[in-house]
């Protein structure tokens, strides 16, 4: 990382690792990102949207890191999404300059501090499924001289925010229209619990029942003379299918970057997983090998503390014949029948669910072949208000 005075840093005691560290060197557990696959997932994925035609604004919720949305952005990303207002104040803070809060924002105190963000320079957007909310995001920007982009949501089978008629699109749409302080700028339409199921086929089922309700709130809104900028959704599991739309123009992807095991394992056209057929895990949570006492277990030093395991356990990554059994607070138990793994090995581990994962460890640690190559914080790790 550029400005970073790596000489505050005491290996082992608040960083894991230094530029210019071998990998053995590595303490552990912590994130390491292997960076040449980073690259081929941030390459493959900019070189789709842009062969669809569509806008990237990547989803930094994933990652939280400004320096990888910063790689994003180098390669063609319009911009972000991020879930909250802090991880978009620290996004901002560290240089990014086009940010949609892709969610709602309902609270005063962070509603003013949304409103805010255009002073940094930002582009500020925000997701809105409530008349309410339309008079204290405006009451906001007024109050700061700045201008909040609204897309209104639309629920489109993920059962969380977003409203379900093209009416109460349009609705809304108008009232953001005619506040001072707001801008309409399109439909967000993000189908959330499809991405996650195995089939091609029944990924796609769900996307259709999407696109056509984005379809008509889009004719919807035109009738009413109101155009839409932005059109956004789409995740790792689904991109393909909203840039064949013919209605969406912004993609949202978050996970492919670093994929995780959950994700890895659903299945492309050819019933193929995706982690081997498009994106290749680069995240990997590096533990080591504490204890071998009992013969046919290894107790590594990655557990609850170091990952989420909401979405299974991680997988181990590279050794054959060995498979992560369970964990507890500071403790992970590897299966190791055959007794391969050795006192103090490193091991890869793919995490379950990179998000929540990501959100626990300060740094990544950025490796190329067997060398550390750089460390960087996790921007906004932590930040959930
Ligand atoms: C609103 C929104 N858009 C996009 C994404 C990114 O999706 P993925 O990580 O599946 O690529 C998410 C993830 O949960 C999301 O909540």
């Amino acid at each position: 990382m550029k400005d970073m005075n790596f000489e505050e840093y005491e290996v082992g005691y608040n960083i894991p690792a230094k530029p210019g560290m071998s990998f053995d060197e590595i303490q552990t557990p912590c994130l390491i990102i292997d960076m040449d696959q980073l690259e081929r997932n941030l390459d493959k994925m900019q070189a789709d949207a842009d062969a669809m035609g569509m806008r990237l604004r990547i989803h930094g919720k994933m990652h939280k890191s400004a320096d990888v949305a910063r790689m994003q952005i180098e390669r063609g990303a319009c911009g972000i999404c991020c879930q909250k207002v802090s991880e978009a104040e620290a996004f901002a803070r560290n240089g990014i300059k086009d940010i949609l809060v892709s969610n709602q924002v309902r609270d005063p105190a962070k509603i003013d501090r949304l409103a805010r963000l255009p002073k940094l320079g930002v582009r500020t957007l925000v997701c809105v499924d409530d008349p309410e909310n339309v008079a204290d995001l405006s009451a906001a920007a007024e109050r700061h001289g700045t201008e909040i982009e609204c897309l209104v949501e639309i629920d489109c089978g993920a059962g969380r925010c977003g409203v379900t008629t093209s009416q109460d699109v349009v609705n809304i749409a108008k009232l953001i229209d005619a506040a001072p302080g707001l801008k309409f700028s399109g439909i967000q339409a993000y189908q959330g619990a499809m991405q996650h199921l195995d089939r091609y086929e029944d990924r796609k089922e769900k996307i259709d029942i999407a696109v056509a309700m984005v379809k008509d709130a889009f004719q919807a809104l035109k009738s009413q003379g109101l155009e839409c900028d932005i059109i956004g959704g789409g995740g790792t599991g689904s991109y393909y299918f909203e840039g064949a739309s013919g209605v969406y123009n912004e993609l949202q992807c978050g996970s492919y970057a670093f994929m995780d095991a959950d994700y890895g394992r659903i299945l492309d056209e050819n019933g193929v997983p995706i982690s081997q057929s498009q994106f290749a895990s680069s995240l990997f949570l590096l533990t080591s090998v504490m204890s071998h006492a009992k013969p046919d277990k290894a107790v590594v030093d990655a557990g609850l503390k170091a990952q989420s395991v909401d979405s299974g356990l991680p997988k181990v990554h590279g050794i054959e014949g060995v498979e992560y059994i369970k964990c507890s607070d500071e403790h992970g138990v590897i299966a190791d029948p055959e007794g391969k793994l050795q006192i103090n090995q490193k091991i890869r581990l793919i995490p379950g669910h990179c998000d929540p994962t990501c959100n626990v460890h300060d740094w990544y640690v950025l490796v190329r072949g067997d060398k550390v190559e750089d460390v960087i914080p996790v921007t906004a790790r932590g930040l959930a208000w």
